[in-house]
Order: C-alpha cells, then structure tokens, then sequence
C-alpha cells in the first residue's frame, strides 16, 4: 500500500464518528497510519471536534495524523481543498495519491465530486468511495452515477459494508473450497434458502432518511441482494473481482419478477413494557402519523437458473424485532420418510452472519427410543467465539486503501440492484396492508409466517446463544 491521504467527507456526521475512525484508529494500531482529512460542516478546529465527538480515548498519535477542514460541500470553495489536501499531504510527504470517502447523503454526492474535480484532485492515483444508498432508485443512481463521471470506473468504490463482514466473505470460501457443501448447493437438494437480518433496534434518529427509503431500500436492495448472490452464484472461474462480479450479476439478471401475494410488509406499532413505552414507528419525531413506510418486509424470491428453478429464496429484514441477527439458512429436503418418527427435522446449513459468526449444521441422529427414533442436533462452529473477527468497516477501508474491488459494488450490480429493488417497491405500492401491524420484540407480522411454503422460518438452537 502506497502512502496516501484520507479525505472524509462528512467527517463531522454520524458515520465518520461511529464507524470510520473508530475502524481508522483500529487500523491504526495495526501499523495503516495514512493521514487522514476530516472535511464537515462545523466550525469548530480538529481538538475541539473530536472532545465534541466525545472522544477522549484517542491516543495523541492517532490525533496527530487527523486534519479539520470547515467544508459545506455544495459551497465550499475548490482553491480551499486544495490548499488544504496538498500542505498536509506535503506534511506527510505523499505524492498526489488521495483516497476520498463520502460519508454523505447520495444527493451530495456529485456536488463533491465536482468539488474535488474542480479543486484539480482527481489524480491519476486517486480514488473515490461513496457510502450507501447510491441514489434512491434507478433513475437517481444512474443520474449520479452519469454526473461523477470523470471518475473512472476503476477509480470508483461503491461501499456496502455488508461484503465487509467476515462471513458474508466467507460464503464463497465455505461454498466453493468444499465438496460437502459444494455437492447438495441445487435445487435437487434444496428445499429453500432463508434469508433474515433481523434488527432489535429502531430507526435511530433517521427518520427524514427512512420515510424516504423504507425497509426494501434500506437494506435489500444492498445488503441482502449481496448475501443472496454470493448464496446462488455458479462457481466463478477465478476468485478475481470481475470473475465475481459476472457471478453475481448472473444472479441478479435471472430475479423473477416478484408476485403481489409474494410480498408481505410490516410497520411496527407501540408496546407498553412495565411502563416503559416503546413507540410505535408513527409516532417517531418525523415520521407521518398515518406514515406507509414499511419497516419489515418479506419476499419470496424464484430465480430463472437451471441450479435454482424449483427453490424458493426467502428474504426478510425488519427494525424492532426479537434480537439482531443475520443469517442464510440452507434448508435441505426431508428424507426421513424410512423413520416413524415425529421428531425429525430437515438438514439445515446455517451461515451465521453476526452475531457469533460461525457455521451450524442442524442434523438428524437417533433418538432415546426405538430404532425409529429420531432427534435433531445442531453442530456448530462459531467463528467469532474462537478468534477476534475484524470489525466490517475496518475491513472495508483496508481493501479501499490497497485498491481491491473484490469487497465493493461495481456499476452493472448496482444498476440490476435498483432494477430488481424498484420492481419489488412498485410491485408492494399495490399492497393494502393495515399498518401498524406486528409488536416490537415480535417476529414481525403475521403473515410473514404463511409465505413459507410448507415449513416456516428456521431458527436454530445454537449453542453459543445458550450461556
Ligand atoms: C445500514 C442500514 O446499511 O445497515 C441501517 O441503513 C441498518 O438501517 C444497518 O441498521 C445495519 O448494519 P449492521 O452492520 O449493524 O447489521
């Protein structure tokens, strides 16, 4: 990794202060000591900032290689950046190599690009990372991505800090470096495959974004897409980011359109709990009280490959649920019909993406009965029990800095991303669901339960949940 400075636009806002520096200064002490540029709206100098920021744990060397510049970058004057970014990168003795990172709403995002042009630093070595969401549907995605274009692609990394963690990484190598999975992933063995990221908390002060976005945008269209190609890509010819890329578009071309009735929505209501009153979505500051926005949705998905084309992709993800957790679950077909036995169950390979990211494997073996008998056991290696698993932004910046696109998400995905993600949305306006519909701390609505065909949502006793 050549030395380069850092730019942060937004470097003042939530992002920057939750998970950039805490994952910069992790980095850090790892020896990545790349200056870094905080560029934001506030007026205040760096040392005042970051006790602002409420960061008194900081080590003064960590502190010496982090720079303020007052910014509005819809105003901000071109000659200003510059002068900024070339006398701390003299300081620093780095060429002309800037990496720029915005941490910013995506309706700012050509405003800065066209900053930075103006400023004269798009340099044959830089490189520019735009945060999650790009745009808020195709049309804007592609609008934006048609303004920031005298970035070259190749220069260009669309962040979705789910490639970041550990096992959504680890999907290809479990996938692909193993006969024992390698051998059941088709449809001839797969009953279905299970999709959840399930969210304890709500929206976190967003409101002005969520009312925009909703569920589906929030995360499906990113996050989970992502976790769902990686699941059903054929085996790439190369593990180089373009051979996955071509994998993982395949995916997404071969989508079906989605069915009304395969569309369920959620909004969470209020709950009283010993007094303590969660409120529901609609009473949030900001929020519409008779707001539509959905704050749970499952979807059935069928995707047109000869691997898949009788097994059904389930995907849901809500906000105030019972816990937070990610995970796939692969769900085999039952062969038990040899036993007379109530109690066994199908295979099931779960693929734990946090918390406790690890592998499961839910079994059947004999019961304390007859021959007959059967139990289901759960086998499993958990991952982040055994060793500390590198947080997904400190991974996210780590691959920014050495320029590897295999963790980003390349125009032509994100484009069949929207694509899908649109047709999803427009297909869900038709639906006429009674909001609010399902109880913090619930499971999330109702019906969620019957798009399943023929079983349920999976969730499996791990042992690491057991203390
Ligand atoms: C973000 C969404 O992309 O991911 C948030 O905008 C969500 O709504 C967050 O809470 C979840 O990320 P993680 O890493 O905590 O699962």
């Amino acid at each position: 990794m050549n030395d380069q400075l850092i730019v942060i636009f937004g470097g003042t806002g939530d992002l920057a202060q939750k998970k950039l520096l805490p994952a910069l200064r992790k980095l850090y002490s790892q020896g990545i000591d790349q200056p870094v540029l905080l560029a934001g709206r506030s007026n205040s100098d760096i040392h005042e900032y970051i006790q602002d920021m409420g960061i008194d744990d900081y080590e003064d060397s960590f502190l010496d290689n982090l720079y303020y510049l007052p910014l509005d970058v819809k105003t901000g004057d071109p000659e200003e950046l510059r002068d900024k970014v070339e006398s701390v990168s003299n300081k620093h003795g780095i060429d002309t190599s800037y990496t720029f990172y915005l941490a910013l709403p995506y309706f700012l995002f050509t405003y800065t690009s066209s900053l930075i042009q103006n400023a004269g630093l798009n340099t044959d070595d830089s490189k520019i990372a735009f945060e999650k969401p790009f745009g808020k549907n195709l049309e804007t995605a592609q609008r934006i991505n048609q303004e920031i274009d005298g970035f070259k692609e190749e220069q260009i990394f669309r962040v979705d800090h789910y490639l970041g963690k550990e096992l959504v990484e680890n999907i290809l190598t479990l996938r692909f470096s193993n006969p024992l999975f390698q051998k059941i992933w088709n449809t001839e063995s797969v009953k279905n495959v299970q999709i959840t990221m399930a969210e304890d908390m709500g929206v976190n002060g967003r409101t002005g974004y969520y009312e925009e976005a909703g569920a589906i945008k929030d995360v499906f269209q990113n996050h989970l897409l992502q976790v769902l190609s990686l699941t059903a890509m054929d085996k790439p010819d190369s593990l180089t980011s373009e051979d996955i890329r071509d994998r993982k578009l395949e995916v997404l071309e071969k989508i079906q359109d989605i069915e009304p009735e395969d569309i369920v929505l959620g909004q969470y209501g209020f709950k009283e709990i010993d007094k303590n009153n969660i409120k529901g979505y609609r009473q949030l500051e900001g929020v519409k009280q008779d707001s539509d926005t959905e704050t749970f949705f499952a979807l059935k998905l069928h995707l047109n490959m000869d691997n898949w084309k009788d097994t059904p992709f389930y995907v849901r993800s809500g906000k105030m649920m019972d816990e937070k957790y990610a995970e796939v679950n692969v769900v085999l077909e039952d062969d038990t019909d040899l036993f007379d036995s109530e109690e066994g169950s199908e295979n099931v390979v779960n693929i734990r993406i946090q918390p406790d990211s690890g592998v499961s494997i839910r079994f059947n073996s004999k019961g304390s009965g007859g021959i007959e008998d059967l139990e289901a056991e759960t086998m499993e290696a958990c991952k982040a029990c055994r060793q500390l698993l590198p947080g997904a932004y400190e991974h996210i910046l780590e691959e920014l800095l050495e320029g590897d696109r295999t963790m980003f998400v390349d125009w032509e995905v994100l484009e069949q991303s929207w694509r899908i993600t649109d047709s999803v949305v427009e297909t869900a306006e038709h639906q006429e669901t009674e909001f609010p519909n399902y109880t913090p701390g619930s499971e999330g609505p109702e019906g969620a339960e019957d798009l399943i065909d023929d079983g349920s949502w999976i969730k499996l006793n791990r042992r690491s949940n057991l203390q």
